[in-house]
């Protein structure tokens, strides 16, 4: 049985990744209009606000894999500007629109249904937030979505991931998840990482693109300048 369950959690999790995107949409309406993901309406304690709060700089949010609204809805009202909600499931926006209107936020927020490795934003971003959604592109496409998303971050803007690190159960280090944060810190300029000591191990990975270093090449060797990328490797 213990096997049967394990091999059912692989698969949903290769589909939901790897999967053509009629299946992607087709399981996360399922899930969201079938109530499975009901338990995640009510998240106004978590962790990932006060790292929102700081770098939105009451500016402009891209929420890819927004789900059913809650960063639209719970973040507090003076924190931004604007916010797009990017989700693969109609039944997740429609949550996230409701609860955008009754809470008097329809200046403030609007919702794309798309897939985020194909939508095309049309502005740019103080905040690019992948809110638990980053377990949903595959490893071997992260750093292509994320250069890809870094053109429309503004200058000062920065990328916001927030995962669950560990299991819930026993807080053992996920190593697909650690994976994909190692990477990010390999190419990324890291702003912050902050783990926090609760069930699942929440950590919020806040980071940019590394700004290329010009540096002179000493007198007498013809070489020219040199670009460096932050961590001071030669392009
Ligand atoms: C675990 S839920 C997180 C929802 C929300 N960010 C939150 O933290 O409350 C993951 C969300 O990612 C969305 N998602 C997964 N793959 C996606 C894709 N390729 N494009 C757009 N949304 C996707 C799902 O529909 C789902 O709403």
């Amino acid at each position: 049985m213990f096997i049967v369950q394990r091999a059912l959690v692989f698969v949903r999790g290769f589909l939901l990744s790897y999967g053509p995107m009629k299946i992607k949409k087709a399981f996360w309406n399922k899930e969201f209009s079938g109530g499975k993901w009901d338990f995640i309406d009510e998240t106004s304690s978590d962790c990932v606000y006060a790292h929102l709060e700081k770098h939105a700089h009451g500016g402009d949010i891209l929420d890819l894999g927004c789900g059913p609204g809650n960063t639209a809805n719970e973040l507090a009202r003076d924190a931004y500007r604007s916010y797009i909600g990017v989700d693969i499931s109609e039944s997740a926006i429609a949550k996230g629109m409701k609860r955008t209107v009754e809470g008097g936020r329809a200046n403030q927020n609007s919702f794309v249904c798309s897939d985020f490795l194909g939508y095309e934003p049309t502005k740019d971003f103080d905040v690019i937030l992948f809110r638990e959604s980053l377990y949903h592109v595959p490893h071997g496409k992260v750093l292509e979505l994320l250069e890809k998303y870094s053109k429309h971050l503004k200058p000062t803007g920065v990328f916001v991931v927030r995962l669950y690190l560990g299991d819930f159960h026993t807080g053992k280090v996920k190593p697909r998840v650690k994976k994909k944060l190692d990477l990010i810190r390999y190419k990324y300029d890291v702003v912050e990482s902050s783990q926090y000591d609760k069930p699942g191990v929440p950590i919020v990975l806040v980071f940019r693109p590394r700004v290329a270093k010009f540096v002179e090449a000493p007198q007498g060797n013809n070489q020219g300048s040199r670009q460096l990328d932050s961590a001071g490797v030669q392009a």
